[in-house]
């Protein structure tokens, strides 16, 4: 039996998505025989209320020197982080004398080089070597490593502690979280604040983005669990901010019991997580219905439209793409293609159900019927690109919040 990862309650899964492989496994039909896959089963904790993967594919399989993820290809994304950066040296480091902070996740430095170029005393934790290069380059201070106590304790012995730690998008990839809280608890001075923000458990409730479910994303935090977690190290939480990034993000922000005012932000919003039934099971057997009526809408949609002779194209192979085309079993048979702008993507198949993925241009040039927007997060962005499409008469499927053509 599979104990919570973060309160060693014992775990009982309340559903299956079926076979799923890697997420970002793109392969060559040489591989497929080859492919690796787990059964993505999915449990909220009876105890801490902390939704989590029952099993999770070891990280040499999705992590590797060749990571393909660039934070900085996004410019939204760069507008951001600096927003980020700005509340942190403003909200907390203001009136320090020689500030440090440090940043684990730091990718191509998207959000130290606001730091940096302030002349902030900073260090990312990267331990993917080829992202972390680039951010050397350009200027920001970082070590490929993996963050838990005893990094935390190098840095300190080097840096002395740090007023701020930061994250994104990366404390719900790592298994270990207690390690990484604890880590937190040895690098941050007593007044410090550690801030992190990650795809929030309400917003995947609430939209049926079932798709943010896959091996990488081992949790799906909500304040319930993260108050939980960090008590157990002397934090609480001091304030969570709402975040419209990937689909609806959730920016936690904590500090030592005690240390620094509460913000009512942490009360309203724990008192909406109590009154929507986040610790109540009857809240995940109505998501695993919804999972199950999305499904049961998407396939008959792509059915109707092959019986009708139409072309059906996916627009964005992305991580979250490969839940949704294993879970609803879609194929190369009802998704002609899918269009992605990842150079290393194109010419190459999609994790399980092996949909070709190609260039945008292939779109651009003979545009199909339907698009199906796996990349709704950016709808958009993409939305305004795309306006030559729907003045040519295409459609889009969207499937989150429910299955429609637009
Ligand atoms: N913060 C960036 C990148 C998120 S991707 C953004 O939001 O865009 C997650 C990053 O975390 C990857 O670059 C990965 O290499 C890194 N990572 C994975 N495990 C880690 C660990 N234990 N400690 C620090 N970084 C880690
Ligand atoms: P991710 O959501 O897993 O990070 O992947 C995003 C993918 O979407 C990435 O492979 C690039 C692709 N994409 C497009 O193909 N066109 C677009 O306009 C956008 C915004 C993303
Ligand atoms: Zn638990």
């Amino acid at each position: 039996m599979q104990k919570c990862r973060s309160c060693d309650a014992e775990l009982e899964p309340f559903m299956s998505f079926g076979k799923q492989p890697i997420a970002n496994g793109f392969l060559a039909p040489a591989e497929f025989a080859g492919e690796y896959f787990f059964e993505m089963r999915v449990a909220s904790c009876p105890r801490c209320s902390l939704f989590q993967l029952i099993d999770q594919p070891e990280a040499e399989r999705m992590f590797h020197g060749n990571y393909a993820f660039f934070s900085g290809t996004s410019s939204a994304m760069k507008t951001h982080f600096a927003g980020y950066a700005e509340l942190v040296k403003t909200a907390y480091l203001a009136g320090e004398k020689d500030p440090f902070v440090v940043e684990i996740g730091s990718n191509d430095g998207i959000m130290l080089i606001n730091f940096a170029e302030a002349g902030i005393r900073h260090l990312g934790i990267e331990p993917s070597a080829n992202v972390a290069e680039v951010a050397r380059g350009r200027g920001i201070n970082t070590a490929s490593k993996f963050f838990n106590r005893e990094t935390a304790a190098e840095v300190v012995a080097a840096n002395g502690k740090a007023d701020a730690f930061m994250a994104a998008n990366v404390m719900c990839h790592i298994p270990s979280l207690h390690s990484v809280i604890e880590g937190i608890g040895v690098l941050l001075k007593d007044k410090g604040v550690a801030l992190f923000e990650e795809p929030y458990l309400g917003d995947v409730l609430a939209k049926t983005s079932y798709d943010q479910i896959y091996d990488e994303h081992v949790f799906l935090f909500s304040l319930t669990s993260v108050q939980h977690a960090f008590a157990r190290h002397g934090f609480e939480l001091i304030d969570a901010l709402p975040q419209g990034t990937h689909g609806g993000s959730m920016r936690y922000v904590l500090a030592r019991k005690g240390a620094r005012p509460v913000g009512p932000n942490v009360t309203r919003l724990l008192q909406a997580e109590q009154v929507a039934g986040f610790a109540k099971p009857g809240t995940y057997l109505g998501f695993k219905s919804a999972c199950e009526r999305s499904r049961s809408d998407l396939v008959g949609l792509l059915r109707d439209l092959k019986a009708k002779g139409k072309r059906v194209v996916g627009y964005a192979a992305t991580s979250k793409s490969t839940t949704v085309l294993n879970y609803c079993g879609i194929g190369p048979d009802l998704l002609e293609f899918i269009s992605d702008t990842t150079p290393i993507k194109q010419g190459k198949f999609s994790p399980g159900m092996h949909v070709p993925v190609r260039s945008h241009a292939e779109f651009a040039a003979k545009y199909p019927d339907y698009a199906l927007l796996f990349g709704w997060n950016h709808a958009k962005e993409i939305l305004a690109k795309e306006e030559a499409y729907s003045k040519a008469g295409g459609k889009w499927i969207h499937f989150v919040p429910k299955v429609e053509i637009r």
